[in-house]
Parts: structure tokens; C-alpha cells; sequence
């Protein structure tokens, strides 16, 4: 070895260790994914088939949904066995292939842990229920004696996330807590057990080849011992948790655990890296999981929440890059998933905020689809040029829309009956994508997808969309090719300044010469000096028209 490759030896380490900083993640919902055996549901098969797509897409990750051994009563986030794969989604030999082939195609691989609850079905849980009040058994899980004269009453006014009461009376007389469906007991972390339990899982995984995880409520795990009733009527997972000292979200007791988990995943060369999903009150308040001792990342759900309105974009993102920056961690930008409508679907209604729904901050009412496909196709250009990471929804390359008129019998998400359907949930995003124009599935597979698929969605198939340079596929592609290339893009690529204080245009600087420009006013407006690199839409002679972005290169000469 030369003294040379001595000296660049901690510098490659730090670089591998630091992918993760300006990854753009593509969230793999692996049950509308692709399906290659014919039964409806998406599986490793189908994802293994199409790696060829997400290369050329230009990605460097992917996140898969959990694909445990579930009786899929909250689509996989009812796990029955931490260390295995729902038989219709494969099994563990096909998913070590599958990461084994991701990584020779130059991609990473998240998985999704769910620590705050297990499945009804989960051995622990059927073992908790054939034991005693006061067994071990019934110490994993939060088991309570209920309050009234009978102890008939739940032992407090929590509700379910999903509607009703986040408690359920078993035979013996005590009740356990679910903070999500019934078939979702909630893990008791303040016992050793449960965390030690969560390692060893960590580590199974981790040793197959993971290369992190995204964490599942990252903002759940730990309740106030008191659990002392809440007095609120509603008790939303995807709002702000604005309840100081909230008894069951975000208390302290959290990043004790992230910072263990931080330790397992730093005992790997290179380490492996966390995401949280943590809904926290405020950007300030989840760069306290991003501290460098705790967790890696955690979904920016603020760009998420912001209306169409470029000063309201602009502050957004300068609150959430000032809190991250704070703690040395990069912003996971993120437009979508398979909890909130699709963006092309939000982006396309009015822009003002209303309440009711599980998402109350979410735009409500009539959707123009194309007034929101194009403000989707310049909102990615935005995200994109922004220092942090991205995280992509599946799909959401393709300018799905919400599918809004899903007939009430296929509904799946627990939501619609916990909320004695008023709720229809989150199915709406979870439509599985169309890979072809036509076939029973439209490519997805070869049967019916679980869900039925628009007709119209033929149009929208990656086939459709292929060779076609004014699609959203090859906006996507042709963005992501660029945000590679261009060395001020990415998190640790040029200084981001801000150019401008308008209240309907935005632009933002990056190093030297790149310049993204949005407009989200109803006139066109100029751009800067330079090559026009990628414009969300046609240009209007030299204007850059409303509901649209620009990136441009300054002329180096
Ligand atoms: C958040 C997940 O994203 C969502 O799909 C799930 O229903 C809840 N956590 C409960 O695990």
C-alpha cells in the first residue's frame, strides 16, 4: 500500500459513510409495486424485474414497506415476525438476492421497522394473552386494568389514530392498548426486553446486507406511566402534536432508544443509517432526533404541508434547513407517500387549509389534475435543488394522481371502518402503478391488481411515458441526471442563497452559477441571465410561465 492510498483511506470511508446525505430514496410500496406471480399483490419478484427502471431512473436508494410476515391488517405494519417475509411477497432467500442485486446496481436498501407495535398475531402477543395480569408475558405490551366500578371502562380516553378507542378489553377483564388498529397491541419499551428484541432485529437484517432502516413512528414507542386521559375529541397521527408534555407522542424518552440504535448501526463499516417518520410540532423539535449521537434523518414533512405560494415554500424550507443545519443533518425532502394524497392531487386543489380529515392541513375540495400535474412537475425541480436528500413516492414519477373514486367494497386501509366509514383512508395513493398500456393489470401484473386501476392510468404507463420527452418519467430521469452531474447540487454541493424576497417567485442560488427559479404567481416572469438546463414547462418566449421552475447555468465564459 502507498502512503497515498494511506491518506485517502479515511477520506473514501467518510464518502461511504456519507451516501445518504444527498440520496434521492425511491419508496418502494411493494404490494402496488410490481407482481410477478399472477396474485394481485405486488412482491420481491416484481421488484427484482424492474431494478433495470430504477437504475435508469437515477436513483441511488430504495425504501421498501415493510414486507414481514403480517395478517396485513394496516398493509404490512402489523408484524408477526420481525425476522422473516410475508409468503406472498417471497421469502428471506429472495430478498437477500434482491438487496444483493440492488447494490451491484449501484443502490442502496432501506428497510421499514415497526417498533411501536406489533401484530395481534405477533407470538409475544398471543403468549401475552394466555398469561396472567402481572405476567412477563403481559409486560411487553401495555396491559391495564379499566376504570369504572367494573373496570368495563378503557383505562383512559386515548384514541385509536384509525378512529375509536385506542383500547381493547380481553378475556380476563384487563385491556391493552393500540394506538392504531386492534390488531396492533403497542410495545411496553420500558421493558429491557422489547428493546434488546429491537437490536437483535436491527442487527438480522443489517447482516443480510440492509444498509438502514426507516423507523415507523419514530415519535411513538414511550407513554407517560400515568397515562392520564387527554380530553381532545380528535388525535391525529399526521398533525403537529401540539399537546405540551403530549402522554404518548414525542416524549424525551424517545431519543434514548435512537441513540442505541444509533450505536448498532455505527458498530457496521460503513454504518448504517436511519430515517425517522416523526410528526413532530416543529423543524426545531425533530432536529433534536437528528442530533449526531441520535438518528441520521427523519422525513421533512414540512414542504409537504406548505401551500402553492412561493414565499410560503421559500420560509418553509429556510426553517427546516436552519433547524437541520443546526445539528449537522441534511433535509429529507419528501412530497409524498403512502400515508397523504398524492401531491399531483393536492397541488391541484385550493390552497387553503382545512380541517376533518385524518390530515388536517392537507388541501381539501375539487382537484384539477393538470393545473396539479404541473405545479408537481416544478415542485420536483424545487426539491431537487434544494442541499439535502429526496425522497420519491412510487409514482409519483409517473404524475399519478389520488385515484379518488375507489368503490367503497375494495377499501382496505382500517380507517374506513374504525372510522364507521366517514373516513375512506389512504388508499387512494396505494393503487398499483401501470407499467404498460394495456393487460389485465396494466403491466403490473398478470392478473387484477388488489386495487382496481383507472383505465385512463394506461396513459400514464411507464410504456406511455417512455421516448415521450415532454412526460413526467422523463422530466424525473432528465432532473435526476442533472442533479448527479451538476456538482453544486446535492446536499454538500454549493452554498444555497436565496435570490429575491418575492411573495409568487422564488429563486435559490447554489455555488457557482446554478440558480433554480419558481413561479407559482399567475403571470410569467423573467429568469436570470444563462442556459435554461430544464424548465418544468415551455417557456413563453424568455418568461418562465406561471406553475412552473427553471433551473438555470450561469455561462461560465
Ligand atoms: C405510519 C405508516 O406510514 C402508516 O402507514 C401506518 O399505518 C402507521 N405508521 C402505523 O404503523
Amino acid at each position: 500500500m502507498t502512503s497515498a492510498d494511506l491518506t485517502d483511506e479515511p477520506v473514501a470511508r467518510q464518502q461511504a459513510a456519507d451516501w445518504y446525505r444527498s440520496a434521492v430514496t425511491y419508496q418502494l410500496y411493494i404490494r402496488s409495486f410490481a407482481d410477478s406471480d399472477g396474485d394481485g399483490l405486488g412482491d420481491i419478484g416484481g421488484i427484482r424485474s424492474r431494478l433495470p427502471y430504477l437504475a435508469s431512473l437515477g436513483v441511488d436508494a430504495i425504501w421498501i414497506n415493510p414486507w414481514y410476515p403480517s395478517p396485513q391488517a394496516d398493509a404490512g405494519y402489523d408484524v408477526a415476525d420481525y425476522r422473516n417475509i410475508h409468503a406472498p411477497f417471497g421469502d428471506l432467500q429472495q430478498a437477500r438476492a434482491l438487496i444483493e442485486e440492488a447494490h451491484a446496481a449501484g443502490l442502496k436498501v432501506l428497510l421499514d421497522v415497526v417498533p411501536n407495535h406489533t401484530s395481534d398475531e405477533h407470538p409475544w402477543f398471543t403468549a401475552a394473552l394466555a398469561s396472567p395480569p402481572g405476567s412477563p408475558e403481559r409486560d411487553r405490551f401495555v396491559f391495564r386494568p379499566g376504570s369504572g366500578p367494573d373496570g368495563d371502562e378503557p383505562p383512559n380516553d386515548w384514541q385509536s389514530v384509525f378512529g375509536g378507542p385506542a383500547w381493547h378489553r380481553v378475556e380476563g377483564g384487563e385491556w391493552y392498548l393500540h394506538l392504531f388498529d386492534v390488531k396492533q397491541p403497542d410495545l411496553n419499551w420500558d421493558n429491557p426486553e422489547v428493546r434488546a428484541e429491537f437490536e437483535s432485529v436491527l442487527r438480522f437484517w443489517f447482516d443480510l446486507g440492509a444498509d438502514g432502516f426507516r423507523i415507523d413512528v419514530a415519535h411513538g414507542l414511550i407513554k407517560d406511566p400515568a397515562l392520564p386521559s387527554l380530553n381532545l375529541s380528535q388525535q391525529q397521527i399526521l398533525a403537529r402534536v401540539k399537546v405540551p408534555d403530549h402522554p404518548y407522542w414525542d416524549r424525551p424518552g424517545v431519543l434514548d432508544v435512537w441513540q442505541e440504535w444509533r450505536a448498532v448501526g455505527d458498530s457496521y463499516d460503513p454504518p448504517k443509517v436511519f430515517v425517522a417518520e416523526a410528526w413532530v410540532e416543529s423543524s426545531a423539535r425533530l432536529a433534536e432526533y437528528l442530533r449526531p449521537e441520535r438518528l441520521h434523518t427523519a422525513f421533512d414533512f414540512e414542504l409537504m404541508r406548505a401551500r402553492w405560494h412561493a414565499k410560503e415554500l421559500r420560509e418553509t424550507a429556510r426553517i427546516s434547513l436552519e433547524a437541520h443545519d443546526s445539528v449537522g443533518a441534511p433535509v429529507m425532502w419528501t412530497l409524498s407517500n403512502h400515508d397523504v394524497t398524492r401531491h399531483v392531487t393536492r397541488l391541484g386543489r385550493p390552497q387553503q387549509r382545512t380541517s376533518g380529515s385524518n390530515a388536517p392541513e392537507f388541501p381539501q375540495g375539487e382537484t384539477d389534475v393538470a393545473l396539479g400535474t404541473r405545479r408537481a412537475r416544478a415542485a420536483i425541480l424545487y426539491a431537487l435543488a434544494l442541499p439535502g436528500g429526496v425522497y420519491l413516492y412510487q409514482g409519483e414519477e409517473l404524475g399519478l394522481p389520488e385515484v379518488e373514486d375507489l368503490p367503497e367494497e375494495v377499501l382496505q386501509d382500517p380507517t374506513w371502518e374504525r372510522s364507521g366509514h366517514t373516513e375512506r383512508g389512504r388508499d387512494g395513493c396505494r393503487v398499483p402503478l401501470p407499467w404498460q398500456r394495456g393487460g389485465p393489470s396494466l403491466g403490473f401484473g398478470d392478473a387484477l391488481g388488489w386495487l382496481p386501476q383507472p383505465a385512463s392510468w394506461g396513459e400514464l404507463s411507464v410504456e406511455a411515458q417512455e421516448g415521450d420527452p415532454g412526460s413526467m418519467l422523463a422530466l424525473y430521469r432528465e432532473a435526476l441526471r442533472l442533479r448527479r452531474e451538476l456538482p453544486q447540487l446535492g446536499h454538500d454541493g454549493g452554498p444555497l442563497v436565496w435570490t429575491g424576497e418575492e411573495d409568487q417567485v422564488l429563486g435559490l442560488a447554489r455555488g457557482n452559477g446554478f440558480v433554480c427559479v419558481l413561479n407559482t404567481g399567475a403571470v410569467a416572469v423573467p429568469l436570470p441571465p444563462g442556459r435554461v438546463v430544464l424548465s418544468s414547462s415551455p417557456l413563453e418566449g424568455e418568461l418562465l410561465p406561471p406553475d412552473a421552475a427553471a433551473w438555470i447555468l450561469a455561462d461560465q465564459d
